[in-house]
C-alpha cells in the first residue's frame, strides 16, 4: 500500500496485510482485534467508512458495536457545521477512561475535521491520547500508518490534502445488503461562501467511467437495489477527465445496464443542472423520478452573498422543467437560515420560494460559521434566537406542505423497496422511489426487495400502505 507499485504483486500485498494482522495479533495478546467504526457527517463518509472497515478486515480485525468493546476506534469526523464537531469533541473526550483500562488501545480520528489545523493542534492539545489522525485523502494509506504505529508506538498525525491522488481498488465491507453508495467524483471547486467543504475535501477529480461502471455492474449483479451515486456537485461529473464525458451521458449509461434496480444521485447543484439531465431522467428505466436540488435561500442578494451563481428565477425555471416533463417527480432541498447580512424579508423570499416549489422534503440547517471560509468574515447581527424563531417558521410551513403532497398519494399503487423493520418492530418500512417512507405490514422476508402497495392514509411526513 506505499504505492501504487505495490499492488504490482498480489502476494506482496497480502503478505502486507499479513505482518500487520501479526503484529496487531501480538498486541492484543493473540485475541482477535475488535474493531469500532463511527461514522459523523455524510453518506461519502459512510461510504468512507466502509473502506475504513474493509481495509480493517484485511488487516484481521472482527466488528463491534460499541467503544466499550474495542481494541480499535475510529472515528471518521464531519466539519460542516459547528454542532457536528462539538459530538465528535465530545464523543472523543469520552475515550480517555477507556483508554485508561485498555492501555494497549488504538484511536484513530478521520475525515474531514483532521483537515483543518485549529482542530489538530486542539487534538494535541486536549486529546493526547489519540494515537492516529489521518486525512480525507489518506484513506489507502491507513495500513501504513496502523503497521507505522505498530511498529514505532509514536503519535501519527496525517493530513494536508494531496490532490492527485485517486485510489480504486480498495477493499470495501459494505453494510447494507440491498442499499449501496458509490462516489463518482470527490472533492469541490464551488467555494460556496459558508462551506468549509472545499477546504477539508479538495480540488474536484472524477472516477474514471470504466471504473464506475464496473462497481456499479458488480453491485447490480449481487443484487442491490437501491444505488445512490455521490459527489458534492454530480452535475460536474467528467470536467477533468481525459475522457468526453458529463454527468447525462454517464447516468444514462449506467441506465442501460439490465436489472431490477433504482438510481439515485446527490448531490445536484443547481447552476449545473441541464436540461439533458432531466430528460435522461425522464426517459430512463432505472433512475428514480427524485431530484435533490439543494437552494439554500430564496432571496437572490443572499444566493449572491452565498456564491452559488444561480438566481431564483434560474431554479425556479429548472423545477418548471422537472415538473413538465417528470409529472411525479418529487423534489427535495437543503435551506440554511439566518446566514450573515439575511434579513426578515430575504428569509420571507425563501418561504415563499418553498410554497412555489412545494418540496417533498427539505434539510434545514442554522448557519454555523466556520473558520477559514468567505462567509465567517461577514457582519452577522441577528441573535440566534431570532434565527431559531425563522427556522421554526420554515419548519412549519414545510410539514403543511409535506402532509399535503404526501395526502396527494392516497388510493395510487406504488412500487417501494422494503427497507427493514420500523422502530416499534410491528410494521415494515419501505421508500418510494421520491423517497417518502411507507409504513406497511408484512413478514421480515420482504426485506430488500421491491413490491407494490397501495397508499391508503398519511400519518404526519409519512404514507400508510397495503400489500397488493
Ligand atoms: N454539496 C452539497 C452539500 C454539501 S453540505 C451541495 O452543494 O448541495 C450539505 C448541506 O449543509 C448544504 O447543502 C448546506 O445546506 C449545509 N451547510 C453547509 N455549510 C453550512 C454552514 N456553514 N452552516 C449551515 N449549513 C451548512
Ligand atoms: Fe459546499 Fe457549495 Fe461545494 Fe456543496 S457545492 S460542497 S455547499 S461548496
Ligand atoms: Fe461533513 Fe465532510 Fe460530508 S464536512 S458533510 S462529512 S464532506
Amino acid at each position: 500500500m506505499k504505492n501504487s507499485k505495490s499492488a504490482d504483486s498480489l502476494n506482496d500485498f497480502e503478505k502486507y496485510f499479513d505482518s500487520i494482522k501479526s503484529l496487531l495479533l501480538q498486541r492484543f495478546n493473540f485475541n482477535i482485534p475488535k474493531a469500532f467504526v463511527k461514522t459523523y457527517g455524510c453518506q461519502q463518509n459512510v461510504y468512507d467508512s466502509e473502506k475504513i472497515k474493509g481495509l480493517l478486515h484485511k488487516m484481521g480485525c472482527n466488528f463491534v458495536q460499541t467503544c466499550e468493546e474495542a481494541d480499535i476506534i475510529v472515528f471518521n469526523t464531519c466539519a460542516v457545521r459547528k454542532n457536528a464537531e462539538d459530538r465528535v469533541f465530545g464523543n472523543v473526550g469520552a475515550l480517555k477512561t477507556l483508554k485508561k483500562k485498555n492501555p494497549q488501545m488504538i484511536i484513530a480520528l478521520c475525515g474531514c475535521m483532521t483537515e483543518q489545523e485549529h482542530i489538530v493542534n486542539k487534538i494535541k492539545e486536549t486529546f493526547p491520547f489519540v494515537d492516529l489522525v489521518f486525512g480525507t485523502n489518506y484513506i489507502r494509506r491507513f495500513p501504513d500508518f496502523i503497521y507505522e504505529f505498530l511498529t514505532h508506538e509514536k503519535h501519527l498525525f496525517k493530513t494536508k490534502i494531496d490532490d492527485d491522488l485517486l485510489c480504486e481498488g480498495l477493499p470495501i465491507k459494505r453494510e447494507n445488503k440491498f442499499k449501496a453508495f458509490l462516489p463518482i467524483m470527490y472533492g469541490c471547486d464551488n467555494f460556496c461562501s459558508y462551506c468549509i467543504v472545499p477546504y477539508v475535501r479538495g480540488r474536484e477529480k472524477s472516477r474514471a467511467s470504466i471504473a464506475i461502471l464496473n462497481e456499479f455492474s458488480q453491485l447490480v449483479e449481487r443484487g442491490y437495489k437501491d444505488i445512490t451515486l455521490l459527489g458534492q456537485n454530480v452535475n460536474s461529473y467528467g470536467k477533468h477527465l481525459d475522457e468526453d464525458i458529463n454527468f447525462a451521458q454517464l447516468l444514462k449509461r449506467l441506465d442501460s445496464i439490465p436489472g431490477d434496480y433504482w438510481i439515485r444521485f446527490m448531490t445536484s447543484h443547481p447552476k449545473d443542472a441541464t436540461r439533458d439531465l432531466i430528460d435522461v431522467m425522464a426517459e430512463g428505466e432505472h433512475i428514480c423520478h427524485h431530484l435533490h436540488l439543494p437552494v439554500q435561500s430564496g432571496s437572490n442578494r443572499i444566493l449572491n452573498l452565498m456564491n452559488r451563481r444561480y438566481t431564483r428565477e434560474k431554479y425556479l425555471e429548472i423545477v418548471y422543467y422537472l415538473k413538465e416533463k417528470i409529472p411525479d417527480i418529487s423534489i427535495t432541498s437543503d435551506i440554511i437560515v439566518g446566514f450573515p447580512g439575511e434579513t426578515y424579508d430575504d428569509f420571507c423570499e425563501t418561504l415563499s420560494l418553498v410554497k412555489e416549489v412545494e418540496f417533498s422534503s427539505i434539510f434545514t440547517f442554522i448557519y454555523s460559521k466556520r473558520e477559514g471560509t468567505p462567509a465567517a468574515e461577514m457582519e452577522d447581527s441577528i441573535p440566534y434566537e431570532e434565527k431559531s424563531a425563522w427556522f421554526k417558521e420554515l419548519l412549519e410551513l414545510q410539514n403543511s406542505l409535506t402532509g399535503k403532497i404526501c395526502k396527494r398519494h392516497i388510493g395510487k399503487i406504488v412500487k417501494v423497496l422494503v427497507e427493514g423493520r420500523s422502530t416499534n418492530k410491528k410494521s415494515l418500512t419501505a421508500r418510494t422511489q421520491g423517497n417518502i417512507i411507507v409504513d406497511l405490514s408484512g413478514s421480515n422476508e420482504l426485506i430488500g426487495k421491491f413490491v407494490k402497495v397501495k397508499i391508503t392514509d398519511v400519518q404526519g411526513c409519512f404514507l400508510k400502505g397495503e400489500l397488493i
